[in-house]
């Protein structure tokens, strides 16, 4: 295996006679078996992912961020794990009480949250929600919620991936702004509502963070606010949620840092802040979704066609990258000026985050994990739509050809959470591997599934 994907494949990936194993199992083998594409699901890598955080937190909750990838296997797995859940629809709740998950351990978001949504989470007894308007407020008061409040304020913080900016993040759907007041508004209305009980606040800044300083000044920021709220009227949280928002590597020249130290330094900064202020330090508890899936999966697609057009790629950048950077470095690129598309069997149904935020993969055949990958590929998927790329650019072996296993790492986040039935594409299976074994956790969608909901013109069932 080149050296440099260990970054991104799951934590039991091997390369075994040129072919790619994870957890024992061998990755042709799955995709004969369950067909393409699918989605591989290694257990161990979200296990040691989940352990690290809880450890570190010790003994606040991690609420696992449903939104990232939500089943019931998956909800039973952070349940045997012992860690909390963040859900933010009745979708999402329902499929945690479809999976017995303990609802003291679940925590409810949205900015939308319906009438509807806030009467189950009162039936099913929800732990905690949290309250992200002064209309949810009024909704709570008239549903009669009993369930531990947090309230969400937008710290003027927006993180992404290797910046941050200030002040962006209050122009947001989400939470309470602490500019206008609105922020302790917030809280004082909360405090007062009787059925339930007022803990904290929350706040999340973003996605894919990999700059730290971004989540040390919402720390400041909400320190401050906390001590107004206290010199207002006397309340002091128990617990500060700092959301989710870690990131992880796509591509070999990211460099995840392990979850254990990004907790710490949050940590750190919640002890600094709020001690400074002479506040009490409340407990801090976090949601990170990608941080604990995504690198737990890979996707697996078969080749289909591979079309060539000369001296297309004008896009050349003259360091060895490509113009846009979305490159594996230390190959040579730039002197190839063919575009090489390699066509697979699923696309933006399965995965739309090149076309949505321009996300980068790298990716890997399974079935020739020897094999050199010199020649710069657009990886692109069957829909009906020339945006439909899975990767802008990626080496693949020279010869790449129809049926080859054409695999993308790093998909286990927001990958199948976010599946739609475009062009009438079902949806993938997802496979669990552990210790040898592969058990289907999600059954791949028919297009009887789809056909199932359509009714005749005349109203009537097909
Ligand atoms: N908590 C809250 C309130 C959130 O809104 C999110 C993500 C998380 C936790 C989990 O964040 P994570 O640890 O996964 O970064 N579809 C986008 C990501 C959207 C994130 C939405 N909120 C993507 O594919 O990159």
């Amino acid at each position: 295996m080149q050296s440099n994907l260990s970054q991104v494949l799951p934590d039991t990936a091997v390369v075994v006679d040129g072919r790619l194993q994870l957890a024992g199992v061998d990755v042709v083998d799955l995709a004969d078996r369950f067909g393409t594409p699918l989605i591989v699901l290694d257990r161990a890598s979200l296990e040691t992912r989940a352990k690290s955080y809880a450890a570190a937190l010790e003994p606040a909750r991690v609420f696992y961020a449903g939104k990232a990838l939500c089943c019931v296997a998956v909800c039973e797995m952070i349940e045997a794990l012992g860690l909390s859940l963040d859900v933010c629809t009745g979708g999402e709740l329902e499929t945690a009480r479809a999976a017995g998950f303990p609802m003291e351990r679940v925590l409810f978001h949205g900015n939308n949250k319906s009438v509807g949504e806030l009467e189950a989470a009162r039936d099913l007894g929800v732990g905690r929600i949290v309250v992200d308007s002064h209309d949810e407020i009024s909704r709570l008061a008239r549903v009669g919620v009993t369930s531990k409040l947090l309230v969400r304020i937008t710290p003027g913080v927006e993180a992404h991936t290797h910046h941050y900016i200030q002040t962006g993040q209050e122009d947001s759907k989400f939470g309470f702004t602490l500019a206008d007041g609105a922020a302790l508004d917030a809280l004082r209305r909360a405090s007062e509502l009787r059925s339930a009980g007022l803990v904290g606040v929350h706040a999340h800044i973003g996605s894919q963070i990999f700059e730290m300083a971004a989540f040390d000044l919402a720390v400041k920021r909400l320190a401050v606010f906390l001590r107004e709220a206290k010199d207002a009227f006397a309340f002091e949280p128990t617990e500060l949620n700092m959301g989710g928002g870690l990131g992880i590597a796509y591509t070999d020249d990211e460099i995840t840092p392990p979850p254990a130290d990004s907790v710490q330094r949050i940590l750190a900064a919640v002890e600094r802040e709020f001690s400074a202020l002479g506040l009490a330090v409340p407990e801090l508890s976090l949601e990170p979704g990608r941080s604990l899936v995504g690198s737990s999966a890979i996707t697996v697609y078969k080749v289909g066609t591979v079309k060539r057009i000369p001296g297309v790629r004008t896009d050349v950048a003259v360091d060895g990258g490509t113009s846009d950077d979305s490159y594996q470095k230390g190959l040579p690129s730039p002197e190839q000026t063919d575009r090489v598309y390699v066509s697979v069997d699923g696309g933006m149904s399965d995965n739309p985050r090149y076309p949505l935020y321009g996300a980068k993969y790298q990716a890997l055949l399974a079935n020739r994990m020897n094999d050199e990958s010199t020649l710069w590929t657009t990886v692109a998927g069957k829909h009906c739509e020339s945006g439909d790329i899975l990767i802008k650019d990626v080496p693949l072996p020279v010869d790449v050809r129809e049926g080859d296993l054409l695999c993308i790492p790093a998909t286990g986040a927001y990958t199948y959470s976010m599946a739609s039935n475009y062009n009438r594409i079902t949806k993938p299976p997802i496979v669990m591997v552990e210790d040898g074994k592969a058990v289907e956790i999600v059954r791949r969608e028919t297009l009887d599934d789809v056909l199932k909901l359509d009714r005749r013109l005349d109203g009537s069932a097909l």
